[in-house]
């Protein structure tokens, strides 16, 4: 299996650009399925999960066309045939349950595998059944699978009893060629909704008030192909302004969109980085003496958001004074807590609430292993600024959701080597 090999370096310095968002591109692709003209992706990041949904695309019978170079797919889901999605790609992607609302839409039936728990917790789908069931499908839940079956969708009003990103997508797809009106109350807000939305829209939706927690959709009898560039990644660009934090350098982040992290910003600043919004993007600087310890509680957006808060445990290692990180998103997500002891900070968890104490003492090296896709980012920022050389295992994780994260990094001077 892969792993990352780092070696200590100074600040780094220079340009990164940032790639078309993971979230973002996964549930645009789902809904590929829900018209049988072509439609272009374009700022496809080249990723694993990515890779994933092509091949669930092509599993049930889409035509899936990957152009690497340019970064764009074009999906064409005419010969949907198949509504099933085995066990052995849901297993590679808690995701692919965004294709359960398109196929039952187009189809409607669908019969997934289930998805199961994942090391940051037990992530039920309960939500998006219920849904789905508000819409009107007959859905059977066994230990193995859900079933879904509708053979018309109705509108409905479908209130969530949290803000789930994967259950307002879920609904928003399926309700989009529901009959009549479904309102989605208490719906997430993130970026990748609206996203979605703007898609969706494209190709012929009347979906408004997505980027609120009341999203609006007329159902419609069919939906056209179209063209999307997907939006710029909003978690790497939050890893690269801890990165450039971290290691005490001057980097601008190019092709980043300072409002999608407000609340990332609103921490590097209270830390004591300096942040700026330049023509060609952010540029993050990490002085060297200044920066200090803060105080993250995880939110649905516009909250702080869950994925950077490993980065961020990284980072709150290496600054003066005890900072707490309080996750309440997913039960089980601290777990880098443990990996970050290896390497010498002294992180103490309590339920759902770290204690991060500073710089008393330099990380230094060690083997560690990515247990999950952002933990796996951390650690690799964490090697960047640990005395010696640290070896992250596992690395399969960070590749579901940074492309070409060691190239980057290298490329504002950091050493990380990729090793089979
Ligand atoms: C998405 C993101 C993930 C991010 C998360 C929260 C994608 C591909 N992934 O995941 O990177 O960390 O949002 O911002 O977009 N829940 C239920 N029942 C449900 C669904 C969710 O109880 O039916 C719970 C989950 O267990 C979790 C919380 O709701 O505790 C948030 O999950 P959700 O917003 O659905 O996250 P995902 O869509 O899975």
């Amino acid at each position: 299996m892969a792993k990352f090999i780092i070696e200590k370096t100074g600040p780094l310095v220079g340009e990164v650009s940032i790639s078309g968002a993971k979230n973002a591109v996964l549930p645009i692709l789902a809904a590929t399925i829900l018209t049988d003209e072509p439609c272009e992706i374009n700022d496809v990041p080249l990723l694993s999960d990515v890779d994933v949904m092509c091949r669930i695309l092509r599993c049930v019978g889409a035509k899936v066309d990957v152009d690497e170079k340019e970064h764009t797919i074009v999906v064409d889901a005419k010969g949907i045939n198949s509504s099933e999605i085995p066990y052995d790609l849901v297993k590679m992607m808690r995701a692919s349950i965004f294709t359960m609302g398109p196929l039952i839409a187009r189809t409607g039936h669908a019969n997934m595998a289930l998805p199961g728990g994942c090391s940051i917790g037990s992530r039920p789908i309960d939500l998006h059944n219920k849904g789905l069931r508000m819409l009107g499908a007959k859905i059977t839940v066994d230990e193995f699978s859900v079933d879904a079956y509708a053979p018309k969708l109705k509108g409905s009003l479908v209130y969530l009893d949290f803000p789930s990103v994967g259950a307002t997508e879920n609904i928003m797809m399926a309700a989009s060629l529901a009959e009549g009106y479904t309102t989605i109350e208490n719906a997430a807000e993130e970026p990748e909704i609206v996203d979605l939305a703007n898609f969706l829209n494209k190709m012929g939706a009347k979906i408004k008030g997505a980027g609120t927690d009341s999203i609006r959709i007329e159902g419609v009898k069919k939906l056209h192909g179209t063209r999307h560039a997907v939006i710029p990644d909003r978690i790497e660009t939050g890893t690269f302004m801890v990165a450039a934090a971290i290691s005490r350098g001057d980097v601008l982040i190019k092709n980043a969109l300072p409002d999608h992290v407000r609340p990332v910003i609103a921490k590097l600043l209270e830390c004591g980085a300096t942040v700026n919004d330049e023509v060609d993007g952010l540029r993050v600087r990490g002085d060297i003496n200044r920066l200090v310890a803060t105080d993250i509680k995880t939110l649905p957006y516009p909250g702080f958001p869950t994925d950077m808060q490993a980065p961020f445990m990284s980072l709150l290692t290496t600054v003066r004074g005890t900072s707490t990180i309080i996750e309440t998103i997913f039960e089980n997500r601290l777990q880098l807590a443990g990996e970050l002891s290896r390497m010498g900070a002294n992180i103490r968890v309590d339920g759902n609430m770290a204690i991060v104490p500073g710089d008393k003492r330099p990380l230094h090296g060690a083997n560690v292993m990515a247990t999950d896709l952002r933990a796996g980012a951390a650690l690799v920022l964490a090697g960047l600024v640990a005395e010696g050389h640290t070896e992250v295992s596992d690395i399969y994780h960070i590749e579901r959701g940074y492309e070409n994260f060691a190239d980057k990094l290298n490329s504002l001077g950091a050493n990380v080597k990729r090793v089979e």
